[in-house]
């Protein structure tokens, strides 16, 4: 089976590595292909284009930072290309963009499948993601061989849009969950309150989420380089689930204080660090981009 890989950033590359260990015939291209190296050391085969590494490819996969790079990806640079090709699009993208995205590539002569995934690069590396699928059954029952080494059990969520739906619901409750903890985090901490008893009395209630114990250290230490899943991400995903929640009608107002608090990371320079430098922002003026 030959797999074309478009995206070899920051999830891309360990999907890559984990298809490769599998023993799959990948191509590669991404925009600045330097960040190709080490899957061609790997054993991957360079694609100088998208129309290129697409010819003859059983499968594309799109791993790419949003919608509008996506669509640019596949519309404009495989193209014609499209034509017979089954793509399964990984990335997280909004609803909307993928079902018009899913029209066009349909359009083309191909076939789409929207396969968005929970987990990052260790999860991808070991092949133990939660991987959520929308599209047609028939497709999905063909990507399956491929899908199972990435992910234990693809789960099939309905029509494409279901589970780019599902992805943003649950980033959603990183953004939030993350906001929260961060937030009670500091109050304690400012308030010269010991820390422990307040986190035994958290382990022990129902308010608990594992992913307090994850971030927590790196929030005590201001510690938020080398990540798996950027800031940038994070508030792109939150205005993705925003979107979403608007044309279905939600009131989704409570979110949008913690969508403008995520709008001062570019200026804050955390952008590119770990989604839980969100911590840095809760910390306020002051106090920003300094552990407590
Ligand atoms: N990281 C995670 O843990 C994780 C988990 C689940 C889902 N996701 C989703 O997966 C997708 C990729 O995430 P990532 O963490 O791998 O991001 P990343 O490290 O920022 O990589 C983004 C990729 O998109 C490419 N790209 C961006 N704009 C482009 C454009 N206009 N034209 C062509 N290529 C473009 C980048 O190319 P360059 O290298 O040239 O910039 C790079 O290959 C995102 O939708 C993200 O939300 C990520």
């Amino acid at each position: 089976m030959t797999i074309a890989l478009f995206g070899t950033g920051l999830l891309g590359s360990a999907i890559g590595t984990r298809l490769l260990e599998r023993g799959h015939a990948l191509r590669v291209w991404n925009r600045s292909p330097e960040r190709c190296a080490a899957l061609l050391a790997a054993g991957a085969r360079s694609a100088a284009s998208p129309v290129e590494a697409a010819t003859g490819a059983d499968w594309l996969i799109t791993v790419l930072s949003d919608g509008p790079a996506t669509a640019a990806v596949l519309l404009d640079g495989v193209g014609t290309a499209l034509e017979g090709r089954r793509v399964l699009q990984m990335g997280t993208i909004g609803v909307e963009e993928s079902v018009t995205l899913a029209a066009a590539v349909m359009a083309r002569g191909g076939r789409y499948l929207e396969a968005p995934v929970l987990g990052s690069r260790p999860e991808a590396l070991a092949g133990t993601l939660q991987l959520m699928a929308g599209g047609p059954c028939d497709l999905l029952e063909e990507a399956l061989p491929l899908l199972r080494d990435l992910a234990p059990e693809p789960r099939h969520l309905g029509d494409v849009g279901s589970a780019m739906a599902t992805k943003l619901a649950l980033n959603q409750l990183i953004a939030s969950l993350t906001h929260a903890f961060s937030l009670s985090l500091h109050l304690v901490q400012r308030q010269g309150v010991a820390l422990e008893p307040f986190l035994e009395l958290l382990r022990g209630s129902a308010l608990y989420a594992p992913t307090f114990d994850k971030k927590l250290q790196r929030e005590l230490d201001g510690d938020y380089a080398n990540p798996n899943f950027p800031t940038a991400h994070l508030r792109k995903d939150l205005g993705l689930f925003l979107e979403a929640a608007a044309a279905a009608g939600l009131e989704a107002s409570g979110l949008v204080g913690l969508q403008e608090l995520l709008r001062g990371a570019t200026a804050a320079g955390l952008d590119g660090l770990d989604y839980c430098a969100l911590h840095a922002l809760t910390a306020g003026r002051a106090a920003a981009a300094t552990p407590d």
